[in-house]
């Protein structure tokens, strides 16, 4: 039997396949979904200080190959979710909270109240796109190192960043620079490629309302710049940061190349939406088929492994 368990800093995973935080894990009902579901983890969505309705709708969009997206962060605030990771922890897999904030003091806010809440691990997300005004801290080295400085020594769990995609190797080597200096315990890339628009040319408008139509862009068409990334970081950091890959899979393969490029674990977000939990037992198998067909026994066998030319 194909083995599709994963370790992450440390924390075991049961399955490689998670959630991406925004997918169907705003709520205690969503995020108890998870728990009961195939996924081998439970991540919550990105929290804030307050609670948030986020922007206003239609703010997702579905489209053949992809979907758009401008959320704004819609969550509980962190206070509800710090009550409820403890409950979490009982379905055998790991909890791991996601935390945003809408300026720099906010992270360190959430980052001790949620440390002491004990989640396995903690993502600091440094990319949501789609806050009006607010430009993703990923693309500012100086504002993310403010940020990683200051919630570095609160975080007691295994720590992690969610990255936006990077586009130039000159923007893996400098964030690579920043992240290497502060013992970061694991990597989560991409978060949605921020700023695209989708126009339906039937109504000759654009699909979602909040900034203009402007959202981030997830599915399957952003499969070769998620794996982009996932593959710059794993040489900048020679395998030593383990990796989650997020970004373009709807598939067994899709997983595996994320793998082979370097991720010890995959998120689902878009997929997650259109086709709901069963998503998580369907990639099980596929990607299960995949590596028996190759003859690959573990994950570890391949993480990393894809050829150059
Ligand atoms: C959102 O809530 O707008 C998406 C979150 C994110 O991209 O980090």
């Amino acid at each position: 039997m194909t083995d599709l368990s994963t370790t992450i800093a440390g924390v075991r995973f049961p399955s490689c396949f998670m959630n991406a935080a925004g997918a169907l894990c705003v709520t205690r009902d969503e995020l108890v979904a998870l728990g009961e579901s195939g996924a081998g983890a439970i991540v919550t969505k990105s929290m804030t200080v307050e609670p948030r309705q986020g922007n206003p709708e239609p703010r997702y969009y579905g489209f053949p190959g992809g979907s758009i997206n401008s959320m704004g962060l819609p969550n509980l605030g962190y206070q509800a979710y710090a009550e409820l990771i403890p409950d979490l922890k009982r379905y055998g897999k790991p909890v791991i909270a996601s935390v945003a904030g809408l300026c720099e003091d906010d992270f360190p806010t959430i980052a001790a109240i949620i440390n002491a809440a004990q989640p396995d691990l903690i993502e600091v997300n440094l990319s949501c796109p789609n806050i009006p005004g607010k430009p993703q801290i990923g693309y500012d080295p100086d504002a993310s190192e403010r940020v990683i400085k200051r919630v570095r020594s609160l975080i007691t769990v295994p720590m992690g960043l969610k990255l936006p995609p990077y586009f130039d190797p000159a923007h893996h080597e400098v964030m690579g620079k920043v992240i290497g200096r502060h013992g970061i315990d694991f990597l989560n890339m991409i978060n949605s490629v921020g700023n695209g628009l989708v126009v339906d040319p039937e109504r000759e408008a654009v699909v979602i309302k909040p900034k203009g139509g402007f959202g981030g862009l997830g599915g399957r068409i952003i499969k070769p710049v998620a794996l982009a990334n996932v593959r710059a970081f794993y040489k900048v950091f020679q395998g030593r940061i383990p990796i989650i890959g997020t970004g373009g899979v709807v598939d067994g393969v899709d997983a595996f190349e994320h793998v082979l490029c370097g991720a010890s674990a995959v998120q689902i977000g878009t997929v997650l939406v259109e086709e709901g939990l069963g998503a998580f037992d369907r990639l099980k198998n596929e990607l299960a088929t995949v590596l028996a067909r190759k003859g690959y026994r573990s994950l570890a066998d391949c993480l990393g492994t894809v050829k150059e030319l």
